[in-house]
């Protein structure tokens, strides 16, 4: 069992005024992972005074030596790959396969960044006067205060923090309260990295108390940029919070996200798209399958073999080769019973032995593991759904898939849209007009074509549009917008003072002149 504080400038915070929390293993319930003391508002504007007294400092260390920083915290996340995973799936029961890939994620998203110190390139920009030059420089927006969810407890934190770092600013990160344990680990990966004092503090509170926490450190203009990767509704508040601050958060929200599934589709690629982006994660990503859009014509042969599939499909005991384990935390589970409600008396499910808590009652054919000793449920394919459902427009961050069928494209794009989430986005196809049209008609920020929904690569830009986010994108070069702003500067070496747009040289034409004939 592992006791677990905040961590401030790299010391254990010594108070709990937000109480401990006992975290069990969601595979092995009567299992004790971690006890967290946690902290409160208080804590958390703490961490933010500390974080920007030590951002000037920080800034100043040149681009490409906090690079050498990126990269060692890579190595020592390599070098500490298994352990974290294993952490991983202790703590939030992912299958330890797509645990370790998260830990890769992380090490690749470092790879990327540690050359990013040796660039982070501005323009020399030319100046419409002689004697003079125009130059752009990025600039360190100051503190980072990221708030992001346990799905991804690792990946996802690092999609901000070693961005955010590497530009030159300091960060507060609260990870998710049901993953105290993965995210003190992380932490200390950090700390030994060779960030200074300062550079990453961490903590621990619950999600009210982050508000007031973020609330009063805007006020008090510690937190310069704050980043969110959670629910749509908790986005657009901090959205709101952060509007009277003038600022603009970087938030990753909910998503509804489509498959659609041309006649002309190879079937047996799209079943296998459809289980992995609908029940890997047991349906806890951002990116998981929400509908399968399935044209009419391959309607009953898709749900076959998707049903086949599924029902084949190896789900338990996170650390054995399953698709997957348990849900991720006991208030995931009983969110997923909630939407479980929203099944109709017009729909079909399939996909397994019964709908609802895997249990000696209601078993699992082939369950791996024993089911009664965690938060395990059956997988369900839910046919016939119409976009009148709510089941159609609503996330159900769980194993849950939709399936929809239409006759005519222009069907397919509305039920891809009109649930108004825009994260990811699929399509299986052999002909390229459909993959364009559909990438150009959808709304999604993230587009796959033959493959799902889920599983981006770490350094293509990731995010949504409309209650998906609010445009801003993570990863690759695209982050460096979030985490720097633009500085203009303009030099004039002349000795005199030459004025834009009035004391610029005149090229004269004649605009009379015409060719002949
Ligand atoms: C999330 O669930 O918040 O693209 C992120 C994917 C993962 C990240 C998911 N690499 O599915």
């Amino acid at each position: 069992m592992r006791d677990v504080r905040s961590l401030l400038n790299g010391r254990p915070a010594d108070d709990a005024p937000g109480g401990t929390r006992r975290i069990p293993n969601p595979s092995r319930l009567e299992e004790t992972v971690s006890e967290a003391h946690v902290g409160n508002a208080d804590t958390l504007v703490e961490a933010a005074r500390l974080a920007k007294a030590g951002q000037p400092a920080w800034a100043s260390v040149p681009a490409p030596v906090r690079g050498r920083a990126i990269q060692q915290l890579g190595r020592l996340v390599e070098d500490n790959a298994e352990a974290l995973a294993r952490l991983i799936t202790l703590e939030i029961g992912k299958p330890i396969r797509e645990s370790r890939g998260e830990v890769q994620e992380v090490v690749d998203t470092c790879t990327f960044f540690l050359g990013e110190g040796r660039r982070l390139y501005g323009m020399t920009v030319p100046s419409e006067m002689p004697d003079k030059q125009l130059f752009t420089f990025r600039v360190p927006v100051g503190t980072a205060a990221i708030v992001t969810a346990g799905n991804f407890p690792v990946a996802v934190p690092s999609w901000y923090l070693v961005p955010a770092l590497l530009c030159g600013n300091t960060v507060v990160w609260k990870p998710a309260e049901y993953t105290p344990a993965i995210a003190e680990a992380f932490a200390q990966l950090f700390l030994h990295a060779g960030f200074p004092d300062g550079a990453v503090q961490m903590v621990l509170t619950d999600g009210p108390e982050t508000f007031a926490g973020l609330e009063r450190a805007l006020d008090e203009g510690l937190v310069d940029k704050v980043g969110f990767t959670g629910s749509s509704a908790v986005g657009a508040r901090l959205g709101e919070l952060c509007g009277r601050h003038l600022q603009t958060p970087c938030l990753e929200l909910g998503g509804k996200n489509p498959l659609v599934v041309m006649p002309d589709a190879d079937l047996d690629l799209a079943v296998e798209g459809a289980l992995f982006s609908g029940f890997g994660t047991a349906g806890q990503r951002c990116t998981s399958l929400g509908t399968a859009i399935v044209h009419r014509d391959v309607h009953d042969d898709f749900l076959e073999r998707f049903d086949k599939a599924t029902a084949e499909a190896a789900v338990g005991d996170p650390t054995a080769d399953v698709l997957y384990g348990p849900m991720i935390d006991g208030r995931f589970a009983e969110r997923f019973e909630g939407w479980l409600g929203l099944i109709r008396d017009h729909h079909t499910v399939r996909g397994s032995t019964a709908i609802g808590r895997i249990t000696a009652d209601a078993p699992r054919e082939g369950f791996v593991g024993d089911p009664g000793a965690g938060l395990y449920y059956h997988p369900s394919i839910v046919d016939g759904v119409t976009i009148d459902d709510e089941l159609y427009r609503t996330e159900t961050f769980g194993p849950i898939v939709g399936v929809a069928s239409f006759d005519t494209f222009d069907e397919a794009i509305e039920l891809a849209n009109g649930h108004g989430y825009g994260l990811s986005s699929a399509i299986y196809t052999t002909d390229p007009l459909h993959a364009f049209r559909f990438r150009e008609r959808v709304s999604a920020g993230m587009v796959s074509v033959n493959n799902s929904t889920s599983g981006a690569e770490a350094h293509l830009p990731f995010g949504g549009n409309a209650k998906s986010g609010n445009g801003s994108r993570q990863s690759g070069v695209w982050v460096l917008d979030q985490f720097t702003r633009w500085q203009a500067m303009n030099w004039d070496y002349s000795g005199r003072l030459q004025k834009a747009q009035m004391d610029v040289a005149d090229v004269s034409a004649d605009l009379s002149f015409r060719l002949e004939g």
